[in-house]
């Protein structure tokens, strides 16, 4: 099966210890730069569906912006929060040069 292949953007607009967002075919995802290298997960936290672009990066873990759940931005999985949650799920980063695509 063929997995399609969407453009994010060039390396170089995402610095170390930020991210962004994009939306392809009503997929919300967020791509974040760590320490150089590159990971995507779904942008939508499924307690009650923040936009985790606006929350905050602390080395691996991402802070949603509503009530705090932590998650691990290498995998999607939570790390952190009072009751559990599905997955926002992970992507796979393509790098070609500068050039950055998620398989979705
Ligand atoms: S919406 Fe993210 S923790 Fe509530």
């Amino acid at each position: 099966m063929c997995v399609p292949r969407v453009l994010v953007g060039k390396r170089s607009d995402i610095q170390e210890g930020k991210f962004t967002s994009v939306t392809v075919g009503g997929k919300e995802i967020l791509v974040a730069n760590i320490q150089g290298s590159y990971f995507a997960t779904g942008n939508i936290c499924t307690h009650e569906g923040a936009e985790l672009h606006e929350g905050e990066l602390h080395d691996k873990q991402l802070i949603c912006p509503w009530h705090g759940a932590k998650w691990d931005l290498t995998t999607g999985q939570l790390i952190w929060f009072q009751e559990l949650l599905e997955s926002i799920g992970s992507y796979r980063i393509v790098i070609e040069g500068d050039t950055l695509f998620v398989d979705i």
